[in-house]
């Protein structure tokens, strides 16, 4: 097995290495469209900038898919703003047993989410056009996850709600996450948040670790 170990090699090489396909396994050849997909259009369709272009894997995909571990295989999963499909559809096809909803207010990111669905044959997306707030008291779900959306105190506001007795907020985030904790107790409090948890969640050798934080809901109470 070829390890990746260089972190500025091309992602053709990160993309076809033997770490990339042991890593997802099954799931591989629908993450390898989506990712030819994002190559082919996202730019051109104001999904991702032109300097993310040659790096959708490690940047995006692999970003992305490291927030799976820490999800639920089944029940309901709702991604907020979405957009690309970051992280939500890699979540979808990571996780096939549970439901996926993709939030996203923006009408042609919501066409392209319609189109990568229907290319990948998944079964298990939903998507819902509108802001999260608009969605307050129509659904609850087993964990909510975002990515580039907002700072934490916003983004507990807009997916606190959204998450069920029990259940988890999953948000991507970069390193200097811990300088939002603060800013976010006061919403914390007010909607049941737990004490976030800083969590490091890597994927394949040589690419970067993502940071994760997860906040429980306590139970009990609306
Ligand atoms: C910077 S993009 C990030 C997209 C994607 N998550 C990613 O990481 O590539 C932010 C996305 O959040 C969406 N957005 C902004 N405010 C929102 C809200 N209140 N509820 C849901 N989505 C929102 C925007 O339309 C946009 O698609």
């Amino acid at each position: 097995m070829s390890d990746v170990t260089s972190d500025d090699y091309p992602q053709e090489a990160l993309a076809t290495s033997a770490a990339v396909a042991e890593y997802f396994g099954p799931r591989l050849d629908a993450v390898s469209r989506f990712a030819e997909m994002l190559h082919d259009q996202g730019e051109l369709r104001g999904l991702i900038g032109p300097r993310e272009v040659p790096r959708i894997w490690e940047r995006h995909i692999l970003n992305s898919a490291a927030v799976t571990q820490f999800l639920p295989t089944t029940g309901t999963i709702a991604d907020i703003g979405s957009g690309a499909g970051l992280p939500g559809i890699v979540i979808a096809i990571m996780r096939p047993e549970a439901q996926v909803i993709l939030i996203e207010p923006m009408e042609r990111r919501c066409a392209w989410l319609e189109e990568v669905v229907a290319e990948l044959g998944l079964t298990n997306v939903e998507i819902k056009r509108g802001r999260a707030e608009e969605f307050h008291d129509a659904f609850e779900c087993d964990a909510v996850t975002s990515r580039a959306v907002a700072g934490l105190d916003k983004l507990v506001r807009m997916s606190m709600p959204l998450v069920k007795s029990g259940g988890q907020m999953v948000v991507l985030k970069g390193k200097n996450v811990a300088q939002e904790i603060d800013p976010a107790r006061k919403v914390l409090r007010k909607l049941r948040g737990r004490e976030p948890e800083i969590l490091e969640a890597s994927t394949v050798p040589g690419v970067e670790i993502t940071t994760v934080v997860r906040i429980v809901r306590q139970t009990g109470g609306r």
